[in-house]
């Protein structure tokens, strides 16, 4: 029987270079497709790049360019790493694209009406010269613990203490310096504390749906209670606009595992596939996500749950895989130890 078959990586920022680390996802799950291509199966790799968000947002605003001119040139250098290590997308595209904001409206809008959207206001570090709520990431000042300066807003490299942005001593915006103040704003939560949500996800988080390992740890997060999940952000940032909110984005991680969907759909439209034979949720094709363990959270909690309650079908697999390493550490810039794929193949054979 021949098998219908749909393949993702996760999808790399569009504000980093592509370095060894992706690579042990992108060669491992290319091996997979070009094997399950050569028993015969229609098997489809799609990848995208990620490209909304705060950071990008500010960065392109760094060099001076607008967004669009940032991920389009990102997108390029990405995909020569790519073509370099012999990565072999059916199709590398990109979330900032019609067919992604199409279904990331189609999702959202099924969500509401299934009664699973609520807004809530909630409080948060506001940069006031700059006039921006600030991500943990652009906040900085003395750890509550250790004292030691210049730490992040989530948790201190000096110590290892995590704690809320608000309990940093004299908190200081990264973006412009200025000290930040509190300010209240609309958000709009998932409702992933509904009772719907855990009981879909406890009986999806098993076999062959997510290793056994990778199952102990998500039933850990379930058994401790699901919280509702953020997925708005406010202007200015670059992303979607929220249907019906004017000044309100879908957080990043709301659209990017919809960019698997409008990566696939952009394939189809070329090729002439129907979408729904793969995304309907009768489909009788299989869908599996590569990604590493730091993002299992969103792929087998968040993103299923998202997937049952809009009517579409759910992942077959996420095969989930550790981190690379260099002598048993991270790879670091400061080590001299990281190393990108565009320095590589500069030096070695890809093969
Ligand atoms: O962690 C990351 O690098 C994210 N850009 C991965 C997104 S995967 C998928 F959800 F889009
Ligand atoms: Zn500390």
């Amino acid at each position: 029987m021949t098998r219908k078959i749909l393949v993702t990586s996760a999808l790399p920022y569009a504000n980093g270079s592509i370095h060894l680390g992706h690579l042990v996802e992108y060669i491992q799950t290319d091996i997979w497709v070009r094997f399950q291509k050569m028993r015969g199966h229609e098997c489809f790799y799609c990848c995208a790049d990620d490209t909304h968000g705060t950071p990008i947002m500010l960065r392109a605003e760094k060099e001076g360019v607008t967004p669009e001119q940032l991920i389009d040139r990102v997108w390029h250098e990405h995909k020569r790493d790519f073509d370099g290590f012999h990565v072999d997308f059916d199709n590398y595209y990109s979330t900032n694209t019609p067919e992604t904001r199409h279904y990331a409206d189609t999702i959202y809008t099924r969500l509401k009406d299934a009664g699973l959207i609520e807004v809530r206001a909630i409080e948060q570090f506001y940069d006031p010269e700059k006039q921006m709520f600030l991500p943990d990431r652009f906040i900085k000042g003395e750890c509550p613990k250790c004292h030691a300066k210049d730490q992040y807003g989530d948790n201190c490299e000096a110590c290892g203490a995590t704690y809320q942005p608000t309990e940093l001593i004299d908190p200081y915006s990264a973006v412009s310096g200025a000290k930040p103040v509190r300010k209240t704003s609309d958000h709009y939560f998932f409702k992933l504390s509904d009772p719907r949500c855990a009981d879909f996800l406890k009986d999806w988080i098993v076999p062959p749906q997510v290793q056994a390992e990778a199952g102990n740890k998500l039933g850990e997060w379930l058994s401790g209670g699901l919280s509702d999940w953020d997925i708005s952000r406010d202007a200015p940032y670059f992303g979607f606009e929220i249907p019906g909110a004017p000044g309100k984005y879908y957080y990043v991680w709301l659209d990017a595992p919809i960019g698997y969907m409008g990566s696939f759909r952009n394939l189809c439209d070329r090729k002439g596939l129907n979408f729904d034979d793969y995304w309907a949720p009768d489909s009788q094709a299989e869908v599996y996500h590569f990604i590493g363990k730091d993002i299992l959270y969103f792929h087998a909690l968040f993103w299923p749950a998202e997937l049952h309650h809009a009517g579409f079908r759910t992942p077959s697999g996420v095969f989930c895989h550790g981190f690379l390493t260099v002598n048993g550490s991270k790879m670091s810039k400061s080590r001299g130890t990281f190393i990108t794929a565009e320095s590589y193949l500069k030096h070695l054979n890809p093969e």
